[in-house]
């Protein structure tokens, strides 16, 4: 049994809040019940608790989003004290309305559709942002606001090629020769399943767009949206987080998450959070704010209008 571990005091976290990453050298791919070593699965999840037993330590403080929330679930349930702080990019956790990271992300994805816009504009063409988002449409539809998007696409309302098409059109008549699409790496074309889970769907969407005689290019932001310095909102958030964390700890209070509602950092139980993802909801305003300024969700041709 190894316990590899650091012991932070003030100074090991001192000079880092305008730094992204971790101190810890942490990693949510080593999951303690399913373990991958040496080509096989095996479930440590019972060393994870001997050290943590051997540390003398009287709870563990789990920074992360979905994955690592659930796995804190689990280690629970084996009889660990646990305080999550939800931090993810994707702000798909439930029952908090911001996790830290997902502002840093969406303006680097805000960013990147304002350069895009320029070339774009000059060139003539439609460019296609690919931001992350595999189950839910958080980045897309915040960046997509902010930067000015004419077409957003996000998982939670699957698209058709011919309402994009329409609202390039629109904005052809209007002597706008350019338009700017920002969809989510999780988007889902309607009726279209890809055999080949290494096919992006905005690279299909920017050949569908070729064919159709629109001259298409596709910026497939990746990993950029999760380096870099964070922005002033989530060092805000992030430092409320950990001194209601803190908080926790002194109260005694485990088993819990932070979460952000309205202004105010609470906690709700951890098995309220774990396993459930929050989803765009289809009717947020934000999409109500978008369509009634014009901003397609690639939704507006109905499939029944749809010719084959
Ligand atoms: O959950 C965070 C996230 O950045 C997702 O938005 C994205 O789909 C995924 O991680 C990418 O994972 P990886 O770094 O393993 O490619």
């Amino acid at each position: 049994m190894t316990a590899d571990f650091v012991e932070l005091d003030q100074s090991s976290v001192s000079g880092i809040l305008h730094i992204g990453g971790t101190i810890l050298g942490t990693t949510n791919r080593d999951n303690p019940f399913a373990f991958k070593e040496h080509g096989e699965v095996t479930d440590k999840s019972q060393m994870a608790v001997d050290v943590y037993h051997s540390l003398g330590l009287e709870c563990l403080v789990v920074i992360g989003g979905d994955g690592t929330l659930n796995i804190a679930h689990e280690l629970s349930e084996l009889g660990l004290k646990i305080i999550g702080v939800p931090k993810t990019i994707d702000n798909d956790l439930v029952l908090t309305e911001v996790t830290f990271g997902f502002m840093s992300a969406v303006s680097v994805a805000t960013e990147a559709l304002d350069r895009l816009h320029t070339t774009a504009e000059s060139h003539h063409r439609v460019s296609i942002l690919e931001t992350m988002g595999r189950d839910a449409g958080w980045i897309a539809l915040f960046a997509g606001v902010a930067g000015g998007a004419d077409v957003i696409l996000i998982p939670e309302i699957p698209y058709n090629v011919d309402s994009v098409h329409q609202k390039i059109l629109q904005r052809r008549k209007k002597g706008k020769k350019f338009s700017l699409i920002v969809m989510a790496e999780g988007a889902k074309e309607e009726g279209v399943t890809l055999s080949d889970k290494k096919t992006k769907m905005s690279y299909v969407l920017e050949d569908a767009l070729e064919k159709r005689g629109f001259e298409s290019r596709c910026t497939v932001l990746g990993h950029l949206q999760r380096g870099g310095s964070p922005v002033s909102y989530d060092r805000i958030i992030a430092t409320e987080y950990g001194y209601q964390a803190a908080r926790l700890i002194i109260e005694r209070k485990f088993n819990q998450v932070l979460v952000l509602q309205g202004s105010e950092i609470t906690s709700v139980a951890l098995d309220r959070v774990s396993g459930l993802t929050k989803f765009v909801p289809v009717d947020h305003n934000l999409i109500m704010a978008s369509r009634a300024i014009g901003v397609s969700f690639g939704d507006e041709i109905k499939k029944e209008e749809i010719k084959s």
